[in-house]
């Protein structure tokens, strides 16, 4: 009787809500007894803005700017969920003229034309445009079709040409030198050579002063029962234990999936020590209180956080803030930290999946090479619709506009740290240990380590805080 009503509590409330919710579903809320947990996310914070009307999500994103965080600027207030085909126009429409102005800056690139003039142009010339379509010729050639916001064109790269074995990715923006050779058909341009967007070469200023470090760590995944507690309490004691490199941290960032959440994957609730999510973030709260206070700690969403799947992700729900300490930071998917003077680039990393499936050869013990591939293409996930869910907004959140000094990656359990053309990067360690799905996999993880950014020097530390028998 008591289910039966609790049933139709959450059934009204849902509807109310304008959302459908499966039996199972329903069922599983009510076994649970996740109805009250729910019912307080959905009316203070978003659970998934994907079922919320584009009046909820812009009050709520608007709050969630209210963060009194004065080391990002972000504003996903004219984000929607809802999408159009005018939508996905703007997107792609940012994404491409954000991503040609960056590749208009290269001297190789200076007379280019509109793809619709360039057609009508004999001889050598310069085109901007995203890729629609690759393939390869009969004859072994790479043929391209390229896009601007006017018209198309095929490109041929020559076998015998060395670029022709470069990575060319679908909806990356490039840069085209070569000519046009309209023979019968189509006009044609046969490609010299290709212009990405790329980090440039720079002068990096370094500070002569003491360190002053941001540490990363990734994927901790509070709740679930390969969580590696102990590791992440040595760290912590570490953090208080008063040597020399611990008191020169002062920053620290959780790049996603602090939690492991629930329903992420089918039967998660198996390898689970704490199935209700508000109580994993609770115990993760209990973790960065013992801290110490004069670290600042941002705090990520990724995949299996509390908030909707698609990026960017806005900031957990404030609800969850209650627990934190002060010095706990709740940033955004992908965000840019400004930490002393330094530009501190973080996302999740969803995209390097689709990365590791796109190019031939990477794996995920070799996904450094996959962090670089994006620092080319300026751009956080440059394949739309792989595995990685992007809302189409009017702004393309994930241009690398601004060249981080530093780019701090996670989710895929890995670690590699290295340096590309002056940005120094890492794909941040997890705290869990090997999965189920990882040995069905054959992968192992690299956990538990933290790696520490010098924000003068821009040198990096690496402190590994697993166990030595
Ligand atoms: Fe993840």
């Amino acid at each position: 009787m008591l289910q039966s009503r609790e049933k139709e509590r959450i059934l009204e409330f849902f509807q109310s809500n304008g959302i459908l919710v499966a039996p199972d579903a329903l069922n599983r809320i009510i076994e649970n007894n996740m109805g009250p947990m729910i019912r307080s996310l959905l009316t203070s914070e978003v659970l998934d803005s994907g079922y919320l009307s584009e009046k909820q999500i812009h009050s709520v994103l608007v709050d969630s700017n209210k963060t009194r965080n004065p080391y990002f600027e972000v504003d996903y207030s004219n984000l929607k969920v809802n999408s159009s085909a005018e939508d996905f126009r703007k997107y792609f429409s940012d994404r491409y003229e954000k991503l040609k102005k960056i590749i208009l800056l290269s001297s190789h690139m200076r007379g280019t034309l509109p793809i619709s003039k360039a057609k009508r142009t004999p001889g050598k010339l310069k085109v901007v445009g995203m890729v629609s379509e690759t393939s390869v010729t009969s004859n072994g050639h790479r043929k391209l079709l390229i896009e601007d916001l006017e018209d198309s064109i095929q490109v041929i790269i020559m076998k015998k040409n060395p670029i022709s074995s470069e990575l060319i990715l679908p909806d990356e923006v490039i840069g085209i030198v070569g000519s046009v050779s309209s023979g019968k058909g189509d006009p044609v341009i046969f490609a010299d050579e290709i212009v990405r967007p790329d980090i440039p070469n720079r002068v990096v200023q370094f500070e002569e002063s003491a360190p002053v470090f941001v540490g990363s760590i990734s994927d901790i995944h509070v709740g679930s029962k390969t969580f590696r507690k102990d590791d992440f309490r040595s760290m912590i004691h570490w953090l208080n234990g008063g040597s020399e490199e611990s008191k020169q941290l002062k920053y620290l960032v959780l790049s996603g999936d602090v939690v492991d959440g629930i329903g992420v994957y089918p039967s998660q609730e198996n390898d689970l020590e704490i199935l209700n999510p508000m109580e994993q973030y609770s115990a993760l709260a209990e973790l960065i209180s013992g801290i110490p206070e004069d670290v600042k700690v941002f705090i990520m969403p990724g995949n299996h956080d509390t908030v909707r799947l698609a990026e960017p992700q806005p900031c957990l729900p404030e609800a969850l803030r209650k627990d934190l300490p002060d010095n706990a930071f709740l940033i955004p998917n992908p965000c840019t930290l400004t930490l002393e003077k330094r530009k501190v680039l973080v996302y999740h990393g969803m995209s390097l999946n689709d990365l590791v499936e796109l190019i031939p050869g990477m794996n995920y013990s070799t996904i450094g090479d996959a962090v670089k591939e994006l620092l080319k293409r300026r751009h956080l996930a440059p394949r739309y619709g792989g595995k990685t869910p992007l809302i189409p907004s009017a702004t393309d959140y994930h241009v690398i506009e601004e060249i981080p000094d530093v780019f701090i990656t996670g989710h895929v359990h890995s670690h590699a740290m290295g340096e590309y053309k002056s940005v120094r990067y890492v794909n941040s360690s997890t705290w869990q240990s090997q999965t189920d799905y990882q040995r069905m996999m054959n992968f192992s993880p690299n956990p538990s380590i933290l790696t520490l950014f010098d924000l003068n020097s821009l040198n990096v530390v690496k402190k590994d805080f697993k166990p030595t028998y």
